[in-house]
């Protein structure tokens, strides 16, 4: 058995002996031919990592430029459009038992079309401001019911056009959040006025504030419209994200009111989620911390 074993040892020594002999200088070539391709690729790959980073910086370059100007344009718009809205205001007001039906309904309109114009260029602002990283809040003690309160007031006549009823449920006594104000006023704007953007004729909203968890406030804004399905859900609060439909009475849909809210509120440190369903109507509650971060 032993010699057995020592023949076949032989005779595989026997064969492999060419082999071995010619192996150092094949694996010697195979290996520098190999080193060579590495080291090819290797320069391909940093030629391609530098193209990529002057890609990426050409990119941020016109991605901020693209911001300011969006920006510069946004902020002129701005002043025009609240003198147009005013004056209309005016005219409203001073004119208005003059007026005929339609010179009213004109007016009305003008109105109505440089308000939601304003609601526009607010957004292209807030989107320039918040994709240059510049999200500045200034807290200061706020009272979120009375906040609620007087978004609800300047949403009564969109809602009153629509024939959608708003009802506000404010819990007594909520002590002030160190919020900024004017941005918390704008997720209020937004949810409330996407819940009538998308109830229909008949429908109530429902806007309620109350205290959450310890040390937290709660803003909800529900309402009966049409709804939304769980793909729509999922990428609801991404900048230029909407369904494709309009209103309930064909008003715009941009897509950038929700990421704006989104932005604002977890820039507080707070939670903004929805509940929802296809005709079902949704409910979007936003939780804000009272205090502010550092006193958290
Ligand atoms: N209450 C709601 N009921 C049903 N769908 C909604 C509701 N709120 C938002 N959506 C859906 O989410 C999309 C995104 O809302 P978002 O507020 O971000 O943008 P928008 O209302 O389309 O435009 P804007 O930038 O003027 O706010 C809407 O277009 C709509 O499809
Ligand atoms: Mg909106």
């Amino acid at each position: 058995m032993a010699r057995a074993i020592a023949g076949l040892d032989a005779a595989l020594a026997a064969r492999l002996s060419p082999l071995s002999a010619a192996r150092p200088v094949a694996a010697g070539r195979a290996t520098e031919a190999l080193f060579e391709e590495m080291s090819r690729l290797n320069n391909e790959l940093s030629t391609a990592q530098r193209a990529l980073a002057k890609a990426n910086a050409e990119l941020a370059a016109s991605n901020e430029q693209k911001n300011r100007l969006m920006g510069m344009l946004a902020h002129d718009l701005r002043s025009p459009l609240q003198v147009i809205a005013g004056f209309a205001e005016l005219l409203e007001d001073r004119v208005a038992g003059r007026l005929d039906a339609t010179e009213r309904s004109c007016l009305e309109r003008i109105r109505e079309s440089s308000l939601f114009m304003r609601h526009l260029v607010e957004d292209a602002l807030s989107l320039a401001s918040l994709e240059a990283g510049r999200l500045r809040l200034t807290r200061q003690p706020v009272d979120l019911a009375l906040l609620a309160r007087r978004n609800v007031a300047m949403n009564a006549v969109l809602a009153e056009g629509k024939g959608v009823a708003i009802a506000l449920e404010a819990e007594e006594g909520l002590p002030q959040a160190m919020l900024d104000s004017g941005k918390t006023e704008q997720v209020m704007n937004n949810l409330l006025s996407n819940a009538i953007k998308f109830s229909h004729r008949g429908g109530r909203v429902r806007v309620g504030v109350a205290a959450g968890a310890e040390g937290w406030q709660r803003l909800s804004v529900a309402d009966e419209g049409r709804g939304m399905s769980e793909a729509e859900r999922a990428r609801l609060f991404q900048p230029f994200t909407r369904s494709g439909t309009l209103g309930t009475a064909g008003e715009g849909t941009v897509g950038l009111g929700l990421y704006i809210c989104r932005t604002i509120v977890e820039g507080h440190g707070g939670r903004i989620q929805v509940d929802s369903a296809p005709g079902a109507g949704a409910t979007f509650t936003v939780e804000l911390p009272v205090r502010g971060p550092a006193e958290a």
